[in-house]
């Protein structure tokens, strides 16, 4: 029985790597059958580096892939390589995303994450359409587009006094976070009759270098160890939250308003 293939942007380090070490370790994909996971880095050789150095269990495999989600050539190489190596796709996570804080003009700040945090999970899902659509002769596979996004993106909570983050302003993150979710909703309706299951994920506050954060520091102000999403993360892509698809699921076993 064929492998289930997952591919992540932005799994050489932060929430990605540990979505994919989640997953190697696991015996518990939705159908039995062990992990192919393509770990997606812009740095191919920094990939392979940390793929080399992950464990892995139960039959699972990982291979690193270069992939920067701002250039069409370097997403089209890895469809064409993934489709030469496996055929299809079954999980895409579009995990990749960043929080400049150096961008004075909060015009080229906005701009510069858009590109990044909205062009590109549209970018990459429409790219891979075709081989995430494919299916393997034996059996049907789930399939699964997973938008690893923010609840700095709620548009619900943003004018909430009790939300945690009111007081934090990163207006241009925040847009784009919730640009994100309407390319969810987007996806939810272009993939209804393709029966591929849609989420947006909430990895909660994690203590990575995101936004040129110390994770160390953050860690101590209550920023979570970035295991904690990794492993919600599976549970995701393991369908213990399809009951939830179409929503922004949490790390707490919740969802989180649009
Ligand atoms: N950390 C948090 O508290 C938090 C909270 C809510 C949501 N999130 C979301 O979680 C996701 C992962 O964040 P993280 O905390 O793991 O951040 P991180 O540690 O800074 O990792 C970001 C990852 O994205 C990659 N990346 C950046 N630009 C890219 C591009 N153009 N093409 C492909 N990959 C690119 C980075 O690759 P390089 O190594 O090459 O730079 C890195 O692998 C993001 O979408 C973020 O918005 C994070």
């Amino acid at each position: 029985m064929a492998s289930t293939i997952v591919l992540i942007s932005g799994g050489n380090r932060g929430i990605g790597l540990e979505i994919v070490r989640a997953l190697l370790e696991s015996n518990t994909t939705s159908d039995g059958t062990p992990y192919h996971v393509y770990l997606g880095s812009r740095d191919l050789q920094r990939g392979k580096d940390v793929a080399a150095k992950l464990p892995v269990a139960h039959g699972n495999t990982v291979t690193a892939i270069q992939l920067d989600i701002t250039s069409p050539q370097s997403v089209n190489n890895a469809v064409t390589t993934v489709e030469a190596e496996s055929g299809r796709l079954d999980v895409l996570i579009n995990n990749a995303g960043v929080n400049y804080e150096n961008i004075a003009d909060e015009a080229i700040k906005m701009s510069t994450l858009y590109d990044i945090n909205v062009i590109g999970p549209s970018r990459v899902t429409d790219a891979f359409k075709p081989v995430l659509l494919t299916q393997p002769a034996e059996r049907k596979k789930e399939k699964r587009i997973i938008h690893v996004t923010s609840s700095m993106g709620s548009i619900g909570s943003r004018l909430d006094p009790k939300f945690e983050y009111y007081h934090e302003k990163y207006t241009p993150y925040r847009c784009t976070k919730a640009a994100l979710g309407m390319l969810t909703a987007c996806h939810a309706y272009d993939f209804k009759d393709d029966g591929v299951k849609i989420h947006a994920f909430d990895p909660g506050w994690v203590a990575t270098e995101f936004g040129g954060g110390d994770p160390e520091v953050n860690r101590k102000l209550g920023a979570i160890d970035p295991r904690v999403p990794g492993l919600a993360c599976r549970d995701v892509v393991e369908g213990k939250r399809d009951n939830e698809a179409n929503l922004i699921v949490s790390i707490n076993g919740d969802t989180f308003p649009w």
